[in-house]
């Protein structure tokens, strides 16, 4: 926690050297790059710095069959990297080639990762961070019987992952992930906008479980304390949110996924913080898997766009 704290106040540091760098900018006309990338201390002895997108976008075609090159994966039991942060994914990478990383498929992903050097998995990590992530579909099924009945079945999950459940020592997932599932960069918290739900379902239930990580791999406890506390439904409806919440700076991903499928976009305005935003189906669209679990989860991802 103190670790992942720390690098917080890094990220912050940065944010606010970039807001002071802006106020500047509008009386000096010294012009600032948009969206600057925010500084993240190195993460090997190597001293990767920020990856370079470009140079990311040429080592991603090991990662296409899978991931798919831009990061949109098209089969819907591998993780979508599209708009995750680069931290994110360099950690992850390190995290394979130690072999710290454990539960579910994790060891697909090792002799991927021992091969990438340290610059590698930031490039690859700054490439996949600037690629729009399409949305999938929540599921608006009516829950038929228990104590959310009558509730459409994401919106268990739209609840918790907006306000937590104090009762419960639930914090919001948004606390973490984002408002709009976003992601934070500075202490490398995942995106989850647009995950697929098959996959975050069953990283959840892995923190549930909470065995398979070392103690050093703090990241995983952190969710592991949380997920402890989640029920199946729960963890079946948040999956299903987080697959149909998409960043609205993605919306070009999302669009493409609306005009594939007959979905309803409820869009909130654009903000400086991007609101969250929900596409949910009126009807489950007919090209979904059949549901295989009671309450009718929708699994398969409306459209992702094309793989280059
Ligand atoms: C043969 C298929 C395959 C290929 C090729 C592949 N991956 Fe993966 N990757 C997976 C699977 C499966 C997982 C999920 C592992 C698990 O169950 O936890 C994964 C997980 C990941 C994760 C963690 C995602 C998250 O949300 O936590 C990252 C990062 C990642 N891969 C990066 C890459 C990169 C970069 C490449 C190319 C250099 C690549 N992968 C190539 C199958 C693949
Ligand atoms: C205190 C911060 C925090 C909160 C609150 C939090 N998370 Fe997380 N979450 C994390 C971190 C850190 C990770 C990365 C863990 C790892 O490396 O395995 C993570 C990982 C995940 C993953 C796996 C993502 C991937 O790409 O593999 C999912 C899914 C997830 N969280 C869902 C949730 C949900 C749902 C909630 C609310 C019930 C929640 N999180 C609340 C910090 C948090």
């Amino acid at each position: 926690m103190r670790h992942a704290r720390v690098y917080g106040l890094v990220g912050l540091a940065a944010l606010a050297v970039a807001a002071a760098a802006v106020a500047v900018a509008q009386t000096t006309v010294t012009p600032v790059p948009d969206k600057a990338p925010v500084q993240v201390a190195p993460l090997a002895a190597e001293h990767a710095t920020w990856g370079d997108p470009k140079k990311g976008q040429q080592k991603a075609g090991a990662c296409a069959a899978c991931h798919g090159l831009d990061g949109n994966p098209s089969v819907a039991t591998y993780p979508r990297l599209a708009g995750m942060p680069e931290r994110y994914v360099a950690q992850q990478l390190e995290l394979f080639t130690a072999q710290q990383r454990t539960t579910g498929m994790a060891s697909v992903m090792y002799p991927i990762a021992a091969v990438l050097s340290a610059q590698d998995m930031r490039d690859l990590g700054a490439w996949f961070q600037t690629q729009k992530a399409g949305a999938g579909i929540a599921d608006d099924t009516a829950i038929a019987a228990g104590p959310n009945a009558g509730k459409k079945y994401y919106q268990v999950g739209e609840t918790l992952f907006r306000g937590g459940d104090k009762a419960r020592g639930i914090p919001a997932c948004m606390a973490c992930h984002g408002a709009a599932g976003q992601g934070n960069p500075g202490p490398a918290y995942p995106a989850l906008s647009g995950q697929q739900a098959d996959y975050a379902k069953r990283r959840l239930e892995e923190y549930r479980t909470g065995t398979g990580a070392p103690p050093t791999y703090k990241n995983f406890h952190i969710m592991a304390s949380i997920a402890s506390k989640l029920t199946d439904e729960e963890i079946g409806s948040l999956a299903s949110y987080i697959q149909g919440l998409h960043n609205r700076a993605n919306d070009a991903g999302a669009q493409a996924s609306a005009a594939a499928a007959p979905t309803a976009t409820v869009s909130t305005p654009a903000a400086a913080a991007p609101a969250p935003t929900m596409v949910a189906p009126t009807s489950i669209p007919a090209q979904t898997t059949a549901p295989v679990q009671p309450a009718s989860k929708a699994a398969t991802p409306a459209a992702t766009p094309k793989q280059g």
